[in-house]
């Protein structure tokens, strides 16, 4: 027998609370409890065909073959396709491309297996109109007009649907609960029975969820723990650019970046990032580096940029976006002690051009060059990169994958690279003339001056 019990829910944490209060227990938010009745089922109901196994013997099933999403960036975000029996979260501002998106994955997936795509936003003949403006031949699938949950599961249980998709998980709602489609227990509640499907029943599935500026309707972060997979859809504004983040991933890596361009046709790969960051710098200015950062699994160039300016008055100000602001306190630190380089009157600026976050320590190094720069109005060869780390007391220390970025930034053009000694590669690279550094007064001595023209490319003589 269900058991009615009634808990109140946070709509801006999702936090539980027993029993109604001004303000939510675990994020100290007012106003926020919402009551939820929710029917529990009694007793150790279990569902069918979840008998217990040894784990030797569970691992030994079918091996997994993910589906193709058509889109090989978003097919390596995912971490090589879609897994059978996955719950993928799609997080995103509104308009950003989230529906354009699963839709060409689900025609694609379409062509293979029977697919569903779920509708509470748009009509079915709207969705069609958007498939027949990107060109998509829908193969077998089939969108479906339902925001009633119990009905979208019935009609992808009847299909033997391979993918499901539900656009967006705001506008669906369950039989079991009384409140409105978007309030905190309507998303739990739906996201964890879509959960219980899709393992059920192997069938992968893909949940849109908008991220809300106010609180009116809970935001997907509520969902992040119940699913397998989360990705957010990025963006700067008025770009055309897209960027699919991995912020979670039970079956691949995080923070896995995939770059998409909206186009009239629909959302394209870009397979070739550091080529559209790289586009925007301008000619080379005193402040601008370039760097070669890691996402998850590949090397990628990209612009920074620095500005040093005399202090008006109050505290100097140190702001950095994309970048971690403490890190950039103890930069400026190292440059001060073991470089001579005094900040203390100055604001201070450091910005990764093309609203990407770089979590490494590799920038360090081009920091304290776009720093020099700026403040001593120098420019930096623009044919030049640089990475590697800075240690307290002002050695220039290796980073991960060195051999890896030095092809990159070959591969793009690049002619010189200051980089720590121990990343040197130990055969010459043609045509990069690499600058191999230990410290970061040496590295502040050799950054402004052009590499030799007529010197046999390759690597510069390491010091001993
Ligand atoms: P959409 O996928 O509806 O966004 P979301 O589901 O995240 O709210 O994308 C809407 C925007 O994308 C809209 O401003 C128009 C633009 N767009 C294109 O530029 N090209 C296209 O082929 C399509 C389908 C949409
Ligand atoms: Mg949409």
């Amino acid at each position: 027998m269900p058991r009615a019990s009634t808990v109140y829910i946070c709509s801006a944490c999702g936090g539980e609370s027993l029993k109604w209060q001004g303000s939510c227990p675990a994020c100290g938010e007012w106003n926020v409890l919402e009551r939820s009745s929710a029917a529990r089922p009694a007793g150790r109901a279990s569902p069918a065909g979840a008998a217990a196994a040894p784990l030797a013997l569970q691992a030994a099933g079918e091996p997994l073959v993910r589906l193709g999403c058509g889109l090989a960036e978003l097919d390596r975000v995912l971490g090589g396709g879609i897994v059978p029996g996955s719950v993928t979260l799609l997080g995103g501002d509104p308009g950003i491309g989230k529906s354009t998106l699963l839709l060409q994955v689900a025609a694609h997936a379409a062509a293979g297996a029977p697919v569903l795509y779920a509708s509470g936003e748009e009509s079915g003949a709207q969705v069609a109109l958007r498939a027949r403006r990107l060109g998509l031949s829908p193969g077998s699938l089939e969108v479906l007009p339902e925001t009633h949950l119990e009905g979208i599961l019935e009609r992808a249980a009847e299909r033997g649907a391979a993918l499901l998709v539900i656009d967006s998980i705001q506008t669906v709602a369950s039989g079991a609960l009384e409140t409105a489609p978007g309030a905190v227990s309507q998303l739990k509640e739906c996201a964890a029975e879509l959960v219980r499907f899709a393992k059920r029943t192997a069938t992968a599935v893909f949940l849109i969820g908008h991220v809300t500026k106010d609180g009116a309707i809970a935001g997907p972060r509520v969902l992040e723990h119940l699913v397998d997979t989360v990705l957010y859809f990025e963006s700067e504004t008025a770009s055309r650019y897209r960027i699919v983040r991995a912020t979670k991933n039970r079956f691949g890596a995080v923070n896995e970046l995939g770059f998409f361009a909206m186009t009239e046709g629909g959302l394209r790969e870009v397979r070739n990032p550091s080529a559209i960051f790289l586009a925007r710098a301008a000619q080379p200015a005193a402040g601008s580096i370039v760097t070669v950062t890691r996402d998850g699994g590949r090397a990628l160039l990209i612009e920074l940029q620095a500005l040093v300016d005399r202090m008006r008055f109050g505290a100097p100000r140190r702001i950095a976006q994309g970048l971690d602001a403490n890190r950039l306190a103890m930069l400026l630190a190292v440059m001060n002690r073991h470089a001579g380089v005094s900040l203390q009157e100055h604001d201070v600026f450091v910005n990764a051009v093309g609203g990407v976050r770089i979590d490494e320590t590799a920038w360090d190094l081009p920091v304290v060059l776009a720093l020099a720069s700026s403040l001593g109005e120098r420019v930096i060869p623009g044919t030049r990169v640089a990475f590697g780390e800075i240690g307290l007391t002002g050695e220039v220390r290796p980073v991960a994958y060195g051999e890896e970025r030095l092809q990159a930034a070959r591969k793009q053009g690049f002619q010189s690279a200051l980089v720590p000694r121990e990343n040197a590669p130990r055969r010459p690279i043609d045509g990069l003339h690499v600058l191999p550094v230990a410290r970061v007064e040496e590295a502040l001595a050799a950054a402004f001056s052009e590499p030799p023209r007529s010197a046999p490319p390759g690597c510069a003589p390491a010091r001993s």
